[in-house]
């Protein structure tokens, strides 16, 4: 979603600010802006619709943006159309203060109201102007900035994260936030805000990260934080274990493509730490005591892909632990009423750690007194740092919108977090212990092995991409597994695709199914191998061309009933779906790739969504 970048140096301010607005870029966007302060006062502002290239041959066109201080932003676009007037940054109808703006201000329009019966002139609209023209206001009354600040801060509702500029204080540029993500980069060359980490990673490694109602105050060579009270707050610095290399393509034509043949390194750091001499040990449980003492039941809280992660965790909890356990949307979890007490675990997964829904359903499990265990690439992000437990994917920054390396490692973390339970409930046995643990040291190079086939994957994306529609479908594990195949194809080619469950054809779906359907048969679950079968006879009968994903062990059972199939190596069961989605990732992206789509930002869609 929207992506806010700021600088305050010793250098030109412009550069910096649109090549962050790049790193920023994958977040998904409709406008961007920039906003910079000259030394003597002069508040300059570019703002356009449109990709960055835009915004950049407007700035190379006209007269150069002069100053050494600055705030950038890229807009996706909630209240109002995606245009030139609505693009931030915004600027009070004095012309003195300029805004940068993630997040939703829920009373805007009350207050905007009562602005306009003010004489208070608006622009554009979004919810954004609202903060700048109260601060504005604020600014004229009380003709301190600080003040103005505050005072907006205690008016408003809703999420932000913003950076502000002030013609009065060239040398300064102020940041606030409050349920939406925003960190603080200490550089040699001065000092930054953004909205993400990967925007600072070519100035600085240094950060900190802004909690909710603080206050920052940023100059060339000073960070000063205030908290709620305007008290200075104390602040940890930490060091981002990412680098800036970590966040470019690499010479890959895509991040997509490029994180999907990172998972074999991926899965490798996730798991190698934390398997010694063949037993699991998951150290931040340990550290955390009675933690997983008397739960009773489990909640796998998440979003998208996330989700999907949930509900293959769901069948793996469940056989491990013996525990009931169930996978929820967050959008529908928090609104649910859940159940919920000391004898719940909620397990929140989340590649950011950042998305709204996954954080207010953390805040609804901690509120009726559960656990929170979380599962989280973002070191530092807020899912993480609200959260009683995490346990860290090292996926490393994941750029591309349709998630890969995050949701493989994401997989992993849950089985080695059920594994790893089970055994301390000692409801795993010693032989299937050190069969997955087994499987688990090999992924690496298995996953490689399945990467290895890749002109398979392209060679069968180039037959069926003119496809209109597509079901996959699938038993247990594979059903799980189908819902991200699906996710994957739609997200990034925009061809229509469903996932079912492969028993539940009969009661509607196969209704659609007609010669030439494309139907995508996934049969690596070898335990039902035979009912995925008859499903798979029951679409060829009606005409349907079969692509079959299967294993060594299980091709053989469906190869003669498949027009195309790929075959991938196998593993332990709750271990297969890692290996089982390398191949939709890449028919996936291929398929886009011929269809000529836009598959790092497809439209319409954010890499992390921060609103409802
Ligand atoms: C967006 C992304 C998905 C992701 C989902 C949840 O929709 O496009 O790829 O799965 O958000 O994001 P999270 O950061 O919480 O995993």
């Amino acid at each position: 979603m929207c992506g806010i970048i700021g600088f305050a140096g010793d250098k030109e301010a412009v550069s910096i600010l649109v090549e962050g607005l790049k790193r920023l870029e994958y977040r998904g966007y409709d406008s961007a802006g920039v906003a910079i302060v000259s030394p003597e006062g002069e508040l300059q502002v570019k703002k356009s619709k449109g990709r960055l290239a835009v915004l950049e041959s407007h700035l190379s066109e006209e007269k150069p943006l002069r100053g050494k201080i600055g705030i950038g932003h890229t807009r996706w676009a909630t209240h109002g159309e995606a245009n030139d007037q609505n693009a931030h940054p915004h600027v009070g109808q004095e012309g003195k203060i300029a805004v940068v703006h993630n997040g939703i201000i829920e009373n805007y329009l009350e207050i905007k109201n009562s602005l306009i019966k003010k004489g208070i002139h608006f622009t554009s609209d979004t919810d954004t102007e609202v903060i700048v023209q109260l601060l504005e206001y604020y600014y004229k009354k009380y003709n301190n900035l600080m003040d103005a600040v505050y005072k907006v801060l205690h008016r408003i509702k809703g999420a932000y994260a913003m950076g502000i500029l002030c013609s009065d204080c060239p040398g300064q540029m102020l940041a606030a936030r409050k349920d939406a993500p925003l960190l603080i980069g200490y550089g040699t060359d001065g000092n930054y805000i953004a909205s993400d980490v990967t925007a600072l990673l070519a100035h600085t490694r240094k950060v900190t990260y802004l909690e909710d109602d603080e206050v920052a105050v940023l100059t060339a060579d000073q960070v000063q934080i205030f908290d709620s009270d305007r008290c200075l707050a104390e602040k940890i610095i930490h060091t981002v274990a990412w680098d800036v290399a970590a966040a470019e393509k690499g010479g890959y034509s895509h991040f997509m493509l490029k994180e999907i043949m990172e998972q074999p390194e991926a899965v490798q750091k996730t798991i190698s730490p934390r398997i010694m001499e063949g037993k699991i040990c998951l150290e931040e449980l340990e550290q955390a005591g009675d933690f997983l003492e008397n739960i009773t039941r489990i909640y796998i809280v998440a979003c998208g892909s996330a989700y999907h992660v949930g509900m293959i965790g769901k069948y793996t909890l469940e056989k491990m632990l013996h525990i009931p356990t169930e996978a929820c949307l967050a959008s529908e979890f928090r609104y649910s009423e859940p159940l919920l007490g000391e004898s719940t675990l909620v397990i929140v997964i989340s590649q950011s750690g950042e998305t709204l829904d996954s954080m207010a359903a953390l805040r609804e499990a901690k509120k009726q007194g559960a656990k929170v265990l979380s599962i989280v690439n973002v070191m530092g992000s807020s899912i993480a740092r609200e959260s009683d437990v995490v346990l860290y994917t090292w996926a490393g920054p994941e750029i591309a919108v349709a998630t890969t390396k995050a949701y493989t490692t994401q997989m992993v973390l849950l089985v080695m977090f059920a594994v790893y339970y089970g055994e301390r409930l000692q409801r795993i046995g010693e032989k299937e212990y050190g069969e997955i643990v087994n499987g688990l040291l090999q992924l690496p190079e298995k996953i490689q092995r399945v990467l290895d086939d890749v002109d398979e994957f392209q060679k069968t994306a180039a037959k069926y991409f003119n496809h209109s529609s597509v079901f996959y479908i699938g038993r247990n594990l594979d059903y799980a597994l189908g819902l991200e195949g699906s996710l994957k194809l739609k997200e990034i080619s925009y061809i229509h695709s469903e996932s079912y469950a492969a028993g539940e054809l009969k009661h509607g779906t196969i209704s659609l199914i007609e010669p030439g359907t494309l139907v995508i048969a996934l049969a690596t679950y070898a335990p039902l191998i035979e009912k995925t079968l008859s499903n798979i006879v029951e679409v060829k009968s009606r005409g349907a061309r079969v692509i079959g994903l299967a294993t060594e062990e299980t091709a053989p059972v469906i190869k003669d009933q498949a027009t195309d199939l790929f075959v991938i190596p196998k593993v332990h069961p709750v271990l297969q779906p890692v290996l089982g989605v390398v191949p939709l990732q890449l028919y996936a992206y291929y398929v886009a790739l011929n269809r000529g789509c836009d598959i790092d930002k497809p439209r319409n869609l954010a890499k992390s969504v921060t609103v409802e």
